[in-house]
């Protein structure tokens, strides 16, 4: 059986676990620096297999040890958004404490891809890249399949189409700079401007950028953790059976979109290998402006990270 060690056993963390034990493609472990709870989240977890006729093992831990082997380590240890406050300004917290586990679980799993969750997500991944030296095929973040998978369900909500039907594809920075692609996107083949009259579709646009921050207005306590996490468990299901599926996917981008050595999102195919290969689409000029400032935007974060971690 494969093996998936999580970090970080909150909100996400678990609920990528559940995610995945649904799907029975690995092992699965949970990790957190709390003591009991990832063991309390994880035996509740296991208890609930013969309920769903799953045999997976899952084991919750605040040793590193129990995390040897494993075939992905995914990051989701960190703080998360509080209203008012925007990703970034995480950046310092989370990057310490990224660091560190990426440290602990990459001595005990150097064969691992990692996968990252943790916020500002593509500064984190940066972090994980640096800290292991891995080649880019084995570092990549989540953010872009939620982004999109939100544009999704605005598209389908306004359309009445099944949500299956639907194709969107939201690439750059994890943030308010983020590139919803409505050229690119379509309900069925058909494009979006097509089927949803502009005001509606700009609304849609406005709506996805801003998607994280409504879901943490609601909940005052914490961020989304049920669509970032399905998230997840798609991209280790993608990596495990070897699926070569193309889904947006940070990435260390090498000069793909006239953006190097930079994680940025960009519909990357994903396999057994990690990153099999990055996906160029063709945009027009309004679009590589765009695709631009998001990545200005991502590196002035990774900027100040670097001031701050020197
Ligand atoms: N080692 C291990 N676990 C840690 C550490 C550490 N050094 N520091 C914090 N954690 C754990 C916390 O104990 C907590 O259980 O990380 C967990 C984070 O869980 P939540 O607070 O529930 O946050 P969550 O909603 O899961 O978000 C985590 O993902 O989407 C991003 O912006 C979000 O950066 C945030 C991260």
């Amino acid at each position: 059986m494969n093996k998936i060690s999580i970090i970080g056993a909150g909100m996400t963390g678990s609920t990528t676990a559940h995610w995945l034990a649904e799907r029975e493609i690995a092992d699965i472990v949970l990790v957190d620096i709390v003591e009991g709870m990832p063991q309390g989240k994880a035996l509740d977890m296991l208890e609930s297999m013969p309920v769903i006729g799953k045999d997976v093992s899952i084991i919750g831990t605040n040793d590193y040890a129990d995390t040897a082997g494993s075939d992905i380590v995914v990051i989701t240890s960190g703080l998360p958004r509080k209203p008012g406050m925007s990703r970034d300004d995480l950046i310092k917290t989370n990057a310490d404490i990224v660091k560190d586990v990426t440290e602990k679980t990459f001595a005990v799993s150097p064969d691992a891809i990692f996968i990252v969750l943790t916020n500002p997500l593509d500064a984190m991944c940066q972090v994980v890249f640096d800290t292991t030296g891995l080649p880019r095929e084995r570092v990549i973040g989540q953010a872009g399949i939620l982004d999109s998978a939100r544009m999704q369900a605005f598209v389908a909500m306004e359309t009445g189409v099944s949500v299956e039907n639907i194709n969107c594809y939201v690439l750059g920075g994890h943030g308010d700079t983020m590139v919803p692609l409505t050229r690119h996107s379509n309900v069925a083949g058909k494009p979006l401007d097509k089927m949803i009259p502009e005001d509606r579709l700009a609304a849609i646009v406005e709506r996805t950028r801003k998607g994280g921050g409504e879901i943490v207005g609601l909940l005052k306590t914490g961020s989304a953790f049920y669509a970032p996490s399905a998230a997840i468990a798609q991209m280790c299901e993608a990596i495990l059976k070897d699926k070569n599926l193309i889904v947006p996917t940070s990435v260390y981008l090498q000069g793909e979109y006239g953006v190097k050595d930079l994680f940025f999102g960009v519909p990357a195919q994903l396999n057994r290998q990690g990153v099999a290969k990055v996906i160029e689409y063709d945009l027009n000029d309004a679009e590589k402006d765009e695709i631009k400032s998001s990545a200005d935007h991502v590196q002035a974060n990774v900027d100040k990270l670097a001031e701050l971690l020197a």
